[in-house]
């Protein structure tokens, strides 16, 4: 059971001073912000509205400064030690060995400067609007500094095998350059596929709540858990990050929930996926980081047949406002007859995906070919099997979902594993 005879540092509850702090800026500052990023034409419709109001688009940029400057204003905390009286700058019996841990500072800077990186190139994409083809890779950019810092730093690239596979290979292999890799892969799909599951109202930062508040839960129960001096630390550099996190995101989604005064936009979409990605990898748990975006997974697998244009992939695939009922209902698309290779295989996945009940089939050919069927995103889906919902019943939804999957998350992160590793 939990044993809580770890009282949290002090350091913890600086930190969520802090996160009340750069909460109640944030809340204050963006209906401030408003008229000035409308008047900037950094706007956007919000479509799934009757009357079709123009909003504040990029609003998640207003949200990471402030983010960004309580960070700025922390870094001191940890190191607390080493500025008062008894000051241990330099050490007991060698007076020219230094005691300061610089690594730990560089390791705060690096993941400041990543997040800091992503929300620069994400306000460029609000701005300019950059094609998908270019703007895969701004997290890839934004990662260096991250990647340089483990290089230095940890260094370590083996990964532990489950223990099925532990009689042929061993406990650990070593990916080496690919443990690189992997990390860069992380950062992707931790900002993109929450840029994806997007379109209706509070979804984005609803999200993006829900998977702090677990990486947040997940640490505070290592926490309690009498862990060696390694996890603590790891887990305190998550919690840094992750409680302001929480403060800004919770003032973000206030006004951004149904029926949204902002928009979040792309910036906040890069801030919170690198964010998580920045705290898995130094923090030491990807893995469980991973578990929290399941409902973002199966999102992103879905929607791949789209998304490498197996099938036509509109710009938005949000869902369509029904006019009469005011309600939502999934947004479709056409199939056109398509006889090259990559046409042909895009017609099996969806085949495929209706015999496992997961597309539904709005118009059909003479011979029975599918024409038309829902776009790929879980909130189509949502939609296509309870739908027609009103909006704020559908993020409410998704946000179920959220939840559920990270009660799941634990489940396999706190039971399960003891079966692999
Ligand atoms: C991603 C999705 C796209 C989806 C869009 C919605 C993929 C490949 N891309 O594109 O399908 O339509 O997000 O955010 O899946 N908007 C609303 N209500 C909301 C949120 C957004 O109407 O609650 C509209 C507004 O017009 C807003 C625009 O969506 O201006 C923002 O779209 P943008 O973030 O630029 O789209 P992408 O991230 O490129
Ligand atoms: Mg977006």
């Amino acid at each position: 059971g939990l044993a809580i005879n770890v009282p949290l540092p002090d350091t913890v509850y600086v930190s969520i001073s802090f996160a009340i702090l750069a909460g109640v800026v944030t809340w204050k500052t963006l209906p401030r912000l408003a008229m000035t990023f409308v008047n900037a034409r950094v706007s956007g419709v919000d479509v799934l509205k009757p009357d079709r109001p123009v909003i504040p688009e990029a609003m998640g940029f207003p949200t990471a400064v402030v983010y960004l400057i309580a960070m700025f204003c922390f870094i001191p905390f940890p190191f607390i030690d080493w500025f008062d009286g008894q000051a241990r700058l330099v050490h007991e019996d060698n007076p020219m060995i230094g005691t300061f841990p610089y690594h730990k500072l560089g390791q705060i800077l690096s993941a400041i400067l990543a997040i800091q990186s992503m929300v620069l190139l994400g306000f460029a994409d609000d701005i300019l609007d950059v094609r998908w083809r270019y703007k895969v890779w701004f997290p890839a950019v934004a990662s260096i500094p991250l990647l340089i810092f483990y290089y230095t730093n940890f260094g370590v690239t083996y990964v532990v095998l489950p223990l099925q596979l532990r009689p042929y290979v061993g406990d650990l292999v070593d990916l080496g350059p690919f443990y690189y890799l992997y990390m860069v892969m992380l950062v992707i799909f931790c900002t993109h596929t929450i840029n994806i599951l997007a379109g209706i109202n509070g979804i984005e930062a609803g999200q993006s709540l829900i998977i702090a508040l677990s990486v947040i839960i997940n640490d505070l129960l290592f926490m309690f858990n009498n862990p060696d001096r390694e996890s603590l630390e790891a887990h305190l550099f998550s919690l840094y990050f992750m409680l302001p996190f929480a403060g800004v995101t919770f003032a973000l989604l206030t006004q951004n929930w149904f029926p949204a005064r902002v928009f979040v936009g792309d910036t906040y979409c890069y801030f919170a996926g690198i964010t998580f990605a920045v705290v898995g990898i130094l923090g030491h748990f990807s893995k469980t980081l991973v578990l929290f975006f399941i409902p973002q997974i199966f999102n992103f697998l879905y929607s791949c047949p789209q998304l490498f244009r197996f099938v036509d992939c509109p710009r938005h695939r949000m869902p369509r406002l029904d006019s009469e009922t005011k309600k939502l209902r999934c947004s479709t698309v056409i199939i056109k007859p398509n006889n090259s290779i990559r046409g042909k295989l895009g017609y099996l996945f969806l085949k495929f995906l209706y015999l496992l009940g997961l597309l539904k089939v709005f118009k059909r050919g003479e011979n029975g070919r599918i024409l038309e069927c829902n776009n790929l995103t879980i909130i189509n889906l949502v939609l296509a099997r309870f739908g027609p919902m009103s909006e704020v019943h559908t993020t409410r939804m998704i946000m179920g979902i959220q939840v559920l999957s990270s009660l799941f998350a634990f489940f396999i992160r706190y039971k399960l594993v003891q079966y692999v590793y």
